[in-house]
């Protein structure tokens, strides 16, 4: 391993864009389909590795959402969310703001309460044993209507100190923002974070559509922001968070390979970019894969890695104070002053 993989390795990062979903592992997979009798297209964990080639996002969510179909206890979405926990703090992840998708599970017959009494229970003891802090953000699908995702929003505020914000994701084609305008409106209110999806496969116009409708504090991808010089200009100057994750993009062929990512002339520009992993078990690596990815192919410096994973904090929902101790680590641990 060179030097620079070894100081990725090291730093303390948050992870703000984690769909935990996504965190389901091929043998995960297997097990739970087999405890709970649900059938599977693939009959071992490595051939379901095999099918995972994407063409876009569409072809992901049509894999994503069938797989996501065994998670039918509370004990699933415990096994689920502990595992990636566990995963993350061993790659000295400090916070993580996880996504959850409840329409995917209650259209399904599971209850809302099973899904997140089942996250909030691995949460609670990696609270106690594992050296993170937690967040979770329900997300709505986008593909549904605003008035499926409003029904859901009601539930959320029955279980409000669980759950810190709002967020939107699946499908970005044919499903605008200004879909959700009186959603985030009536979750701004609730007093929730709200976050969403934009960019990713929409172009840039669905980015400035997005923050002007919807006025949401951090975009989850956003990498076509980089079209409209106009709106990098705002970007810049609002430092509204840009959550990027490298290997899903190269995955979901949003970039031909990592070498053509825009990721670093992103931060050179000035935005507020952080590395994230997005659905790892489908993408090929956690988050410390995706900043070793990225460096390798882009040519990161050290400099670059020690901005990347203090925008991960700055961007965070952390207080002030959080924030601060975290940045002070991550000074201690680059071991020199960095402005
Ligand atoms: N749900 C899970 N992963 C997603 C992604 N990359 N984009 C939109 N919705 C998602
Ligand atoms: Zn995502």
């Amino acid at each position: 391993m060179n030097q620079l993989s070894q100081f990725i390795e090291g730093i303390p990062t948050a992870e703000l864009h984690l769909h935990i979903e996504g965190t389901l592992e091929p043998e995960l997979m297997i097990s739970i389909g087999k405890r709970n009798k649900v059938a599977l297209p693939y009959p071992d964990a490595e051939s379901a590795r095999k099918a995972y080639n994407f063409s876009d996002l569409q072809s992901f969510l049509n894999i994503y959402y069938r797989a996501t179909a065994v998670l039918l206890t509370e004990e699933d979405f415990y096994d689920l969310t502990i595992a990636y926990l566990k995963k993350a703090a061993s790659q000295n992840v400090r916070h993580v703001e996880i996504f959850f998708d409840p329409q995917s599970h209650t259209r399904r017959g599971v209850t809302f309460e099973t899904v997140i009494k089942g996250i909030e229970r691995a949460f609670v003891e990696a609270n106690s044993t594992l050296t993170l802090s937690t967040k979770l953000i329900m997300c709505i699908l986008r593909h549904l209507s605003e008035v499926e995702g409003l029904e859901v929003l009601e539930k959320a505020l029955e279980w409000k100190q669980w759950i810190a914000g709002i967020g939107l994701d699946s499908a970005e084609r044919g499903n605008p923002p200004e879909k959700f305008q009186h959603l985030f409106e009536r979750a701004q209110r609730e007093g929730f974070l709200t976050v969403a999806h934009a960019g990713e496969e929409g172009n840039a116009a669905s980015i400035k559509k997005t923050l002007d409708t919807l006025h949401v504090s951090r975009i989850d991808h956003g990498v076509h922001c980089m079209e409209d010089n106009s709106l990098v200009d705002e970007l810049v100057l609002r430092q509204i968070p840009l959550t990027v994750c490298p290997l899903s993009n190269v995955r979901l062929q949003v970039f031909k390979n990592m070498k053509q990512h825009n990721l670093k002339a992103m931060l050179h520009r000035g935005l507020c970019v952080t590395i994230n992993s997005d659905d790892p078990a489908y993408f090929g690596g956690y988050i410390k894969d995706n900043y070793i990815e990225a460096a390798k192919a882009l040519m990161l410096d050290r400099d670059d890695i020690i901005r990347l994973a203090q925008n991960s904090f700055i961007a965070s929902s952390l207080s002030e104070t959080h924030k601060k101790l975290y940045l002070n680590e991550i000074i201690r641990y680059a071991g020199h002053e960095y402005s």
